[in-house]
């Protein structure tokens, strides 16, 4: 029995442990260290419409229990994924998600198509990228702008199921998931990076040279709790939540609080077999308390 199987939208996944985008590339490397088929499945690095070189260093400053960082995502370009990457992680026995972001409404839109005709599961939206045509602020910071850019994906991109990438860095979180999922998506996924800045007391210059950056590491982990916690309270779809977990004790308590599958990210570069100890370790807590699906504890938490 697999007690861990579980599905998504529909998709089947062997296990809920996801890798979170932009901490495991397109998997090649940690597959160096083990098969990357051993995870549920994979968010990849961030796409845009065209490559992008990402923000200037210093772009990763250390916190304690965490790191900040501004990498601004650099990647190839979404044509490169799939004409190289894709190819070789469809050999592979996982889930394959597609995190896309852009700058425009337009861009959203090109994307959206490319990944459509793609061989991909799901697709994952990033929202907390800056709307370069309204000043800089976060598309997902209002609950008009995230609906708004959630509608056009999910338009242009029909086949495939669609898991919007929430921001922690708004008032009201579960109004922003009630939003998307008013304008089609099939899922919410949460939390993106907290943002944060440190100085160099020694330069008094910011640490990162984008001045700020993403907080991101088991410091954010009460935060993610409380936000999945909300937004699963507020909306029917599915809930799939990130942010600190390192152990399967984490991974556990954010299914506790409604997460239906969970992505681990910064613990890997601390340590690339985190996921594979988090999946071991959900799988005897299952069985020590007599469970016999994941899904059956999703949501368990008893608020006082
Ligand atoms: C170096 C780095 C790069 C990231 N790049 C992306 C990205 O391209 N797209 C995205 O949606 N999230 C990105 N994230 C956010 C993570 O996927 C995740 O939401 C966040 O780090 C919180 O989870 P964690 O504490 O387990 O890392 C990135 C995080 C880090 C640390």
């Amino acid at each position: 029995m697999n007690r861990l199987a579980m599905q998504l939208c529909g998709v089947d996944f062997k296990n809920p442990v996801i890798a979170a985008s932009g901490t495991y590339g397109f998997g090649r490397e940690y597959n160096e260290f083990y098969p990357i088929s051993r995870l549920g499945g994979i968010s990849c690095k961030g796409m845009t419409i065209r490559e992008k070189l990402g923000n200037p260093p210093p772009r990763i400053a250390e916190t304690p229990d965490g790191m900040l960082n501004s990498v601004g995502l650099q990647n190839p370009g979404v044509e490169h994924f799939i004409e190289h990457d894709l190819p070789w992680l469809r050999q592979q026995d996982i889930v394959v998600i597609a995190n896309i972001a852009g700058g425009t409404e337009e861009d959203y839109a090109a994307i959206a198509e490319k990944v459509n005709e793609a061989d991909v599961d799901m697709v994952e939206l990033n929202i907390s990228c800056p709307n370069v045509k309204a000043g800089g602020a976060a598309f997902g910071t209002s609950p008009a702008t995230a609906a708004q850019i959630t509608k056009i994906v999910k338009e242009k991109c029909p086949r495939k199921p669609l898991m919007v990438k929430l921001s922690p860095n708004v008032t009201n979180i579960a109004e922003i998931a009630r939003a998307v999922e008013a304008a089609g998506a099939d899922s919410v996924s949460l939390i993106n990076t907290l943002l944060g800045m440190r100085i160099d007391i020694r330069t008094r210059r910011p640490i990162l040279r984008n001045n700020k950056g993403g907080l991101s590491g088991p410091a954010v982990f009460p935060v993610a709790v409380r936000m999945v916690n909300e937004v699963y309270q507020a909306v029917k779809i599915p809930v799939v939540g990130l942010g600190g977990i390192a152990t399967w004790q984490d991974a556990i308590e954010m299914v506790l609080a409604g997460a239906s599958a969970i992505q681990v990210g910064t613990a890997m570069f601390a340590d690339p077999y985190a996921p594979l100890h988090i999946i071991e370790g959900m799988d005897e807590y299952l069985e020590e308390n007599g469970i016999d699906r994941i899904a059956d504890l999703v949501g368990g938490v008893t608020l006082w």
